[in-house]
């Protein structure tokens, strides 16, 4: 079974994440890694927190002469920015230097603070929010690198691009998946959209919230091309594949809505202008499409199809006009906490989809394949592709 846990305060001396269940066998690349960090942290948008940081990863266990070896793999990512928080963020309790500190309150509406602090019960946000925030997507996003680079020795590949930014939204359908995955080769993610002109707009979008002093959200698509049909299952309600990928790409920080395909506009439709004709070409030995509004995905379970999912995000909470709060002591109504902060982060959210993706993906193969070498989960993936061929 492939799993993964993290660990790591946004502030604190570093992220620390464990992947387990990979086959042994697994090349690492490393810059692979390393290139995903950094994409993770691009975009145009993003606060000042992100020109301190310069991501990467360091592989502690697991890995021997750049293969995965079967064992549990640990990776660490160190926060740049814990010297400037040592003494507030200290392991240890030194009352002289914690009085220092002031307070993170009153909560932020939108953010964790008022709900963290009480299901705590901190009377400061700084305890809850160092973990609710979403530097912690760096791990996910070295382990889904992982996942990535597992699901690439069977030629699965798996993108994002951004559809809309607060009210600009790109107006095109059918993109080649080779133009979405071009996007990765990018020097400067920017706003991780595949049309110029509506990316510009996408821009000065940003740039009407940040001279506004406000946020904004957005979508986000990651596609996955070249899946085996048959991953995920019927047989339970937690084995669909559609559930399992709604909650991986929901537990992303700000992301309040997931579709799968064109799932939301398809339930204003008529059947009959929604669901994917079925062919067959008989020169690929392959069932064929017209179309993919199903996002790859039917009885929660891989059609064959590029597999869809798109994440909404609402806009981000930490305005730099504040929003009306509470302050814990008084009980009177003030103006809610500020800190530096991002004002748009949908490229970056995109980024850790695809690392959500991809482990839902790479645990649904394993599932389905096994395996404890790269070679035995191939020879089961070849005689399953074979049975398919020979349908
Ligand atoms: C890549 C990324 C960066 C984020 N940066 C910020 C930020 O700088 N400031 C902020 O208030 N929220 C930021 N968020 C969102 C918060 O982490 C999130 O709203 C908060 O943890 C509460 O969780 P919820 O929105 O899922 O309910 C970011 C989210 C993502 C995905």
């Amino acid at each position: 079974m492939l799993r993964f846990q993290t660990a790591g305060e946004s502030h604190g001396q570093t992220l620390m994440a464990i992947v387990s269940g990979l086959p042994a066998g697994v090349r690492v690349d490393f810059d692979f890694i390393n290139r995903d960090l950094k994409r993770r942290q691009g975009g145009y948008g993003r606060g000042g927190r992100m020109k301190i940081e310069s991501d990467t990863a360091q592989l502690l266990s697991g890995v021997r002469h750049g293969q995965t070896i079967g064992s549990p793999i640990t990776l660490q990512i160190e926060n740049r920015d814990w010297t400037n928080w040592k003494e507030a963020m200290a392991v240890e309790d030194h009352p002289e230097t914690r009085a220092k500190y002031r307070p993170l309150s009153p909560p932020r509406p939108g953010h964790a603070d008022l709900a963290g602090c009480l299901k705590f019960n901190f009377r400061e946000a700084r305890y809850v929010l160092e973990r609710a925030s979403a530097r912690e997507t760096a791990a996910r996003v070295a382990c889904g690198a992982l996942a990535k680079l597992f699901l690439k020795e069977f030629g699965t590949e798996i993108a994002s691009h951004v559809l809309a930014v607060g009210r600009v939204a790109l107006d095109c359908d059918n993109i080649p998946f080779e133009r979405i995955l071009a996007l990765r080769d990018r020097e400067d993610i920017r706003m991780n959209c595949v049309d110029p002109a509506t990316e510009e707009k996408m821009m000065r979008e940003v740039d009407r919230a940040t001279e506004a002093r406000d946020t904004l959200g957005g979508t986000f698509e990651v596609i996955a091309h070249a899946v085996p049909p048959g991953l995920g299952s019927l047989a339970q309600w937690d084995e669909r594949l559609d559930g399992q990928l709604a909650q991986a790409v929901m537990s992303i920080q700000a992301v309040k809505g997931v579709e799968i395909g064109s799932g939301i506009e398809n339930s204003a439709r008529l059947g009959s202008e929604v669901h994917d004709e079925i062919g067959y070409d008989r020169r690929i030995s392959r069932f064929t499409r017209k179309s993919n509004r199903a996002g790859g995905l039917e009885g929660g379970i891989t059609n064959g199809e590029d597999v869809v999912v798109r994440g909404y995000l609402k806009p981000i909470s930490t305005l730099r006009r504040p929003l009306e709060s509470v302050d814990f002591e008084s009980k009177e109504t003030v103006k809610a906490a500020y800190e530096r902060s991002d004002v748009c982060v949908v490229p970056a959210a995109g980024v850790v989809g695809e690392a959500m993706v991809a482990l839902v993906l790479a645990g649904a193969f394993l599932a389905k394949f096994g395996g404890d070498s790269l070679e035995e989960t191939r020879r089961n993936f070849n005689a399953y592709a074979e049975q398919v061929k020979r349908f």
